[in-house]
């Protein structure tokens, strides 16, 4: 597969889109540096030398609305890449990944669909693998840490890198051939959402209450206080307690 790598990009995000539409399924745009990182909801990524900051292009042929469940997947897939190197992340609903309940890791799934069907998703990943925790700006730091903070030593990039394509491909193939149930199930298992409290902020509403579940769909299933239902498909998760 073809895996373009560059030194200094604005975001990989911006160059995978770009080039998405003429490009193999499974190209990956990777950058030492970025200039312009995005991360979810508008904010800013900061990717300093060190980390790994990539994008995967892929092709599925889903209806827009499946788009959570690739989120899901890549969370899955960065998770058991970091447990392979003795690094204990959990999954923070969508697809936060977190050490000892600081972010190592973030997903940004963007999307092109026409007429509600997928043309590709380009899934940015980026992980802080190198990345020395002074380099970040102060308010990112105190929630943050990287593969080199949580083991004592520097990771071999590329071969960790090799490890979480070939992981991301498993989870690919799996989410294309088999039931979503089996990833579901995989995902709570890596997750630490389900079974706590709390507030999912959604461009419509402020949801506050228990995560007690993942539905067929992807959608974040949380009880409130009255005992209320809620789906939430896409939203800013804070853990309560
Ligand atoms: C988040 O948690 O807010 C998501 C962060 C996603 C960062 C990655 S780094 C590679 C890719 N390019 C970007 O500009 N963002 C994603």
């Amino acid at each position: 597969s073809d895996i373009q790598y560059y030194t200094e990009l604005e975001s990989t995000n911006n160059t995978a889109r770009e080039i998405a539409l003429g490009a193999l399924e499974g190209t990956v745009v990777l950058a030492e540096t970025q200039k312009n990182g995005r991360g979810r909801m508008g904010s800013e990524w900061q990717s300093v030398p060190g980390g790994l900051w990539l994008s995967l292009i892929l092709k599925p042929s889903i209806p827009l609305e499946s788009l959570s469940k690739i989120t899901l997947v890549a969370g899955i897939a960065v998770t058991n890449a970091l447990r392979a190197v003795d690094v204990d992340a959990h999954i923070k609903w969508p697809n936060d990944v977190l050490v000892r309940g600081r972010k190592i890791c973030g997903i940004l799934t963007e999307v092109s669909a026409e007429i509600g069907k997928v043309d590709y998703v380009v899934l940015g990943i980026g992980i802080n693998v190198n990345v020395k925790l002074s380099d970040l700006n102060e308010d990112i730091r105190r929630n943050s840490t990287s593969v080199s903070n949580e083991i004592g030593k520097p990771l071999d990039r590329t071969s960790f890198l090799a490890s979480l394509l070939y992981e991301l491909e498993q989870q690919y193939i799996r989410f294309k051939t088999r039931q979503f149930a089996e990833i579901v199930d995989e995902w709570i298992n890596l997750s630490d959402t389900i079974g706590r409290n709390v507030r999912v902020r959604t461009p419509a509403m402020l949801i506050e209450g228990k995560a007690v579940g993942i539905t067929e769909k992807g959608a974040l299933v949380v009880l409130d206080k009255n005992d209320k239902k809620h789906k939430i498909i896409a939203g800013n998760c804070r853990y309560a307690d």
